[in-house]
């Protein structure tokens, strides 16, 4: 599918999900959920709605790279919606894979069930700026850390789903800049050292390139559609309902929404996006509310769907094509190859619990 501002119109203006609808949806008594980049913006409002859904004593966990946001936001969760379940938070920093490492080993030494794993950090880059990994930090969160963080949760997931009979919930937060997005020429067939779709696209080589960082945030969207795609394709079935994976994934656009998002732009670019934003944008509370009904929705109508407005949508038509499928596949490999090397458990969860890809629905 391709997006026209009719299109687009079409997804931002649809009403926000009801605090009742979400209630009605929700069956969170007792369950946990964790939100990555939990501190600000739609993150921080998802966790408050969440907070609202989960009756104690539920477990909320605040996945934050800053220890001190994260507290600012417990307290700002707490007082807004009076939560008296678990609320924690834990500190993770995503340009850096060796913090996903320990925030996951931590994790897997508590013990904890997971069900409701929402993947939401992201960055919108003006400059380039390398990770300590040596990555692009944008696509690094998004394409490197993002999967790292999700598939070493996967087996808690699919604990969870066995011990308690439930359908644990991925969703990775994309968005409708993903439809502008495409991977270029110049990076399927870079030679040399950095050769791999992320290892050139991370490099500080090709982000000097004119135009790489302006067109770097669409492009980390479109690498959540194709990880959601992948991992959606691989996932365990459950023996006793058919085609139903154990654990649903799917992606999300939250709609255009007023937060901070934009903050590294410069300020009268700024002044103009927060303008346009009064008229048209959704409050980060409406925003984080479709984050939500991606988590709690009708899993068999959402479960590996692109989702914008709140329903499932056809992923853009570079994701469709042929040579987007490709592109999967290579991205795929190529993630675990990365992780492979700072953390082998990915390469053990992804051996033992993921089956070989399925046609995408
Ligand atoms: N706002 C929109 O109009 C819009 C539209 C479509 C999609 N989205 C998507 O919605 C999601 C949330 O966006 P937002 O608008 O709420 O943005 P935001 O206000 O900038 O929040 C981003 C969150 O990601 C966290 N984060 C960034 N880098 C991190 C790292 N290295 N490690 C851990 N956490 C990190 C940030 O933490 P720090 O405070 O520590 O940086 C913050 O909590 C993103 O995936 C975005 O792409 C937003």
């Amino acid at each position: 599918m391709k997006v026209g501002l009719a299109g687009w119109w079409q997804t931002q203006s649809t009403p926000a999900i009801p605090r009742a609808t979400l209630n009605a949806a929700a069956d969170l008594g007792g369950k946990t959920v964790l939100v990555l980049g939990a501190n600000a913006g739609l993150g921080l409002e998802a966790a408050a709605n969440f907070a609202r859904l989960v009756p104690a004593p539920g477990r909320i966990i605040l996945a934050c790279r800053s220890a001190e946001r994260g507290e600012k936001a417990l307290a700002h969760v707490k007082t807004t919606t009076g939560y008296e379940g678990k609320l924690e938070v834990w500190q993770v920093d995503l340009c850096e894979l060796a913090s996903v490492v320990r925030f996951a080993d931590r994790f897997d030494a508590d013990g904890g069930r997971l069900d409701v794993l929402v993947a939401n950090a992201a960055i919108m880059p003006q400059v380039y700026h390398a990770t300590k990994d040596g990555f692009e930090e944008s696509l690094q969160v998004a394409a490197i850390a993002t999967p790292h963080v999700i598939l070493r949760l996967l087996p808690a997931m699919l604990r969870t789903a066995a011990e308690h009979k439930t359908l644990p919930r991925i969703v990775v937060v994309s968005s409708d800049g993903h439809y502008w997005a495409q991977i270029d020429e110049r990076v399927w067939d870079a030679p040399g050292p950095d050769a791999g779709i992320l290892r050139t696209l991370g490099s500080a080589a090709y982000c000097a390139q004119k135009g790489a960082i302006f067109a770097r945030y669409s492009i980390t969207k479109l690498l959540n559609v194709f990880f959601m795609r992948a991992l959606a394709a691989r996932l365990p079935a459950d023996p006793g309902s058919g085609p139903v994976p154990r654990v649903v994934v799917n992606a999300v656009h939250p709609g255009m929404c007023i937060t901070d998002i934009f903050a590294k732009f410069p300020l009268p670019v700024r002044a103009l996006i927060r303008g346009a934003q009064r008229l048209v944008a959704y409050t980060a509370d409406e925003g984080a509310r479709f984050l939500v009904w991606a988590a709690v929705g009708d899993a068999a109508a959402l479960r590996g769907q692109y989702i914008g407005g709140g329903r499932p949508q056809e992923s853009s038509d570079f994701v469709l094509s042929e040579r987007g499928q490709r592109a999967q596949e290579s991205l795929w490999a190529e993630v675990l190859d990365i992780l492979g090397d700072v953390d082998p458990k990915v390469l053990s969860i992804v051996r033992e619990y993921l089956e070989e890809p399925k046609q995408h629905a």
